[in-house]
């Protein structure tokens, strides 16, 4: 390996997983971003744990189970990090043989009693998962990522060619800007609204990903409870809007009456970096280069983070 820096590009959850996940091999490394916590789209998650909308399903599982022992392993264990446990509900409108994300989960879910589920559900499946705190946690990976001696620096680069020129190694970790500065048109954006409100209690997440509400979802954190969501494709407007803060709210309080009133703290909008499937894959470049892709994680670029790396790392030696 050369002496220079492997380059990042892209300072997301992603970017910032794989740069440290490299430091720590021993690899020097710099990151360009073009955006830096708190200005990132992962900034704007409500990073919970679980494997939402990202494909192809026997990857995604398996690098979902990597993240979640890393978080178990090295980041629940340090209250800094800004990420807690939780106990995730996973909730249908029908009977399901077992969740998609058995294997991601490791095999470790309950099925949930029937006296258990809310109004208008049939089945439903407990695990224990990880909820994120992106106001803690990006901000914590910065730290760590310069703690090991990476370089950081804000700077937008307008084709691939400038990170090679100065790289022997590049790994495109900038999601949606992979569309200009990978050509790529098979990533594309789905845009997600969330709305903070004032803890009331509630300790458990809620998620119906598939039912009568469609994209819902209630994620206490230690500060506030998230709800969420939408699920726009192709939607690129990053205003907030008052018809989805309505139905927001509406699917709250029919998940669970405690939401019937909140108080609303803030709210956010964020794009997920959607594709058929995530691209985790190298190129060898004819100069003797090599350009390494992890991007396209849908709603599940915390959850897929440090599987995501750990491939990257392999994928980057050939
Ligand atoms: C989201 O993308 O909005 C999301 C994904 C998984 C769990 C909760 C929220």
């Amino acid at each position: 390996m050369s002496a220079k820096p492997i380059l990042v590009l892209g300072a997301g959850v992603s970017g910032l997983s794989t740069a440290i996940t490299l430091l720590r091999a021993g690899l020097p490394v710099a990151i360009w971003a073009r955006e830096l916590p708190p200005h990132t789209t992962s900034n704007q998650a409500a990073a919970l744990w679980f494997p939402y909308l990202a494909q192809p399903l026997e990857r995604v599982n398996r690098w979902a189970n990597v993240s979640l022992q890393f978080f178990r392993e090295q980041l629940l264990p340090d209250p800094a990090s800004g990420c807690q446990p939780v106990t995730v509900h996973d909730l249908y409108d029908h009977p399901v043989a077992e969740p998609w994300w058995a294997a991601a989960a490791g095999g470790d879910y309950r099925r949930l009693d029937p006296g258990r589920l809310p109004a208008g559900y049939r089945d439903g499946f407990e695990t224990e998962s990880v909820v994120i705190d992106t106001s803690i946690y990006m901000d914590y990976l910065v730290a760590w990522f310069r703690r090991l001696g990476g370089e950081l620096l804000q700077k937008e680069v307008a084709s691939m060619y400038e990170a090679l020129a100065v790289a022997d190694v590049v790994i495109n970790c900038t999601g949606l800007g992979s569309r200009q500065l990978a050509g790529d048109d098979s990533v594309y954006p789905v845009r997600g609204q969330t709305a903070r409100v004032r803890p009331n209690g509630f300790g458990e997440a809620l998620l119906d990903d598939e039912g009568p509400n469609s994209l819902g979802y209630i994620i206490p954190r230690s500060a506030d409870i998230v709800l969420g969501g939408t699920a726009q494709e192709n939607d690129w407007d990053l205003s907030l809007r008052a018809s989805d803060r309505a139905d927001i709210l509406r699917k709250a309080a029919a998940m669970h009456p405690a939401f019937a009133e909140v108080e609303i703290l803030s709210e956010g909008v964020g794009l997920r970096p959607a594709r058929p499937t995530v691209r985790l894959e190298a190129e060898a470049l004819p100069d003797g280069k090599r350009l390494v892709h992890n991007y396209g994680h849908g709603g599940a670029g915390f959850t897929l983070s440090w599987g995501c790396a750990e491939e990257a790392r392999m994928k980057m030696k050939g």
